[in-house]
């Protein structure tokens, strides 16, 4: 037997403790299910979020069962929160190794007929300039110490064309092509960059779609939170270090490619 097989099934890929993680959209639904998971790992998990109550609830919950986790007022469009959010994340953890790119709104349901142009404009920006903008700044963090696991929060709808809100799709198409590309630049550097594009999960984003899909999903079930976080916390360790620039797609089997 090989020797340096036995000694390697000795390592824990799967071991987060101790590493530093911001996740954006903390406060509810799937972003709440990140942050709650990486905690639960031993993560310091920095959570930000622009709905202060939600995100106090959530985090004050997480704190109340033992996990390390800071909230911060911080909206992805403002480049002063960002950087204070970062900042932050070096000050009081030291490092920063995991940034989960999950904050995004969607247009509701909105069919091409009915859009406007601003509302095109605020969901590119939300959605996949954001994304950008966010990575950027934690660039020189990740090239510095030649480490980073960047995980981006896409969408099912990026793929399958069926969920109308062009503006939302397109954004979130954005963000898998961005991933794909900046994989190229960014392996050098041991920067991991992967996206999850999920199907149908039970969070408030999909109330007018809830009960609608169920029959089409193989698993029987529209996910839930800790579906899409268990992605996550597979990507944001080092089990995952033979990916990057991969799309994963948690979904019950709705949709295979
Ligand atoms: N729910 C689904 O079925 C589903 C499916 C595919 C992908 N997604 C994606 O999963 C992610 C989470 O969605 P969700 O379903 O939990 O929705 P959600 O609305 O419950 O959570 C989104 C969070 O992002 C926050 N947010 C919005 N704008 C922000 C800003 N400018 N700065 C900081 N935070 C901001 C919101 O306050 C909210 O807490 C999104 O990227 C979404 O596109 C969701």
């Amino acid at each position: 037997m090989n020797k340096n097989y036995v000694i390697d099934t000795m390592f824990d890929y799967f071991q987060l403790e101790g590493k530093t993680a911001i996740v954006t959209g903390a406060a509810n639904g799937i972003g709440a299910g990140i942050a709650s998971m990486l905690a639960g790992l031993g993560v310091n998990v920095v959570a930000c979020d622009i709905e202060d109550g939600p995100l106090e609830k959530t985090v004050g919950a997480i704190a109340a069962a033992g996990g390390e986790i800071t909230a911060v007022h911080c909206d992805i469009s403002v480049p002063a929160d960002v950087e204070k959010t970062i900042a932050l994340a070096l000050n009081k953890y030291g490092a920063l190794h995991i940034l989960v790119n999950n904050a995004a709104g969607c247009g509701g349901g909105k069919k091409i007929d009915d859009m406007t142009d601003p509302e095109w404009d605020r969901l590119i920006n939300l959605n996949l300039t954001c994304v950008y903008k966010f990575i950027m700044k934690v660039y020189p963090v990740f090239k510095a110490q030649k480490y980073g696991k960047i995980v981006n929060i896409s969408s099912g709808a990026a793929i399958t064309g069926d969920w109308s809100d062009p503006h939302y799709a397109a954004a979130k198409g954005g963000v898998i092509s961005l991933s794909r590309e900046l994989a190229v630049e960014f392996a050098k550097d041991h920067i991991y960059i992967n996206t999850v594009a999920p199907g149908l999960v039970q969070t408030r984003m999909v109330l007018p779609w809830e009960g609608v899909e169920e029959n089409n999903i193989l698993v029987g079930r529209i996910g839930t939170p800790k579906d899409i976080a268990a992605t996550v916390a597979f990507l944001a360790s080092a089990a995952s270090d033979y990916f990057t620039g991969q799309t994963i797609c948690p979904n019950g089997g709705s949709w295979m490619y």
